[in-house]
């Protein structure tokens, strides 16, 4: 009879702690999930995901941020478009560029908005590549971490797409992904709004005069 009690004392007694063990482990990630979100908020807010869909209709050259086997990666980007409000957007991302595989393997990317101010510096992230060196580094970048996939935010742009890829079918014909944005941020604080559009050639068009015709979009009235 002592020995029974004994073993069931020690039943008892291991139960509860992976109880208390488990319980510590859950509230240390818990935690670590709310400093992560307190770091990317104190820079970013979040934006209504069917907003988003008015970040990319304009055009912007933007940064693609991915990061695969524990390195981050950025390249700059112009071959994309809005293809539903929700957002989906489709984008290119060539076989030759080392954020290629990121993106294929991982199905998961950031999509960050720069304006004038960082033109020179998007340029030259996309006139080198990811394979040679850290390109956050070199650009001085500030990674800020996202909330639903692993690619980083870029601090010092407008917004911040966190996108997972939902089809990859045209993938191996056109290097063409089709992506869901799942979270937006935009920094609310930043005086330079205006983003700018390639011409194709080493030419960009900076941000104009805006005319307002909402009036006239009817038909929109309920997505815009
Ligand atoms: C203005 C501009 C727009 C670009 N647009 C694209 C694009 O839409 N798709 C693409 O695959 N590469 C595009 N590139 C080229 C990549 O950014 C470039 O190949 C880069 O070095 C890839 O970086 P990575 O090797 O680190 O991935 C663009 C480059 C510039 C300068």
């Amino acid at each position: 009879m002592p020995h029974l009690i004994n073993n069931t004392t020690k039943a008892v007694f291991y139960f509860y702690c992976t109880k208390v063990l488990l319980y510590n482990l859950n509230i240390n990630s818990i935690i670590k999930r709310t400093n992560m979100k307190t770091e990317t908020q104190k820079n970013m807010k979040e934006l209504e995901l069917s907003q988003a869909f008015k970040l990319i209709e304009p055009g912007p050259v933007v940064l693609l941020t991915t990061a695969h086997k524990g390195k981050m990666n950025v390249m700059t980007m112009s071959w994309h478009m809005d293809i539903d409000f929700t957002p989906i957007i489709a984008c290119v991302v060539s076989e030759g560029d080392y954020s290629f595989e990121a993106i294929r393997k991982t199905k998961q990317c950031v999509i960050a908005i720069p304006t004038v101010d960082m033109m020179k510096k998007v340029v030259d992230i996309g006139n080198c590549s990811g394979a040679d060196m850290d390109k956050f580094k070199k650009f001085n970048l500030t990674p800020l971490p996202a909330q639903k996939v692993s690619a980083p935010l870029i601090a010092e742009c407008l917004a911040n797409i966190e996108c997972r890829v939902i089809d990859t079918r045209l993938v191996n014909k056109y290097n063409l992904f089709i992506l869901e944005g799942v979270k937006v941020w935009i920094d609310p604080k930043r005086k330079e709004r205006r983003t700018f559009h390639a011409g194709g050639d080493g030419t960009f068009t900076v941000d104009g005069r805006t005319v307002d015709l909402k009036k006239r979009m009817t038909k929109w009235k309920d997505v815009i």
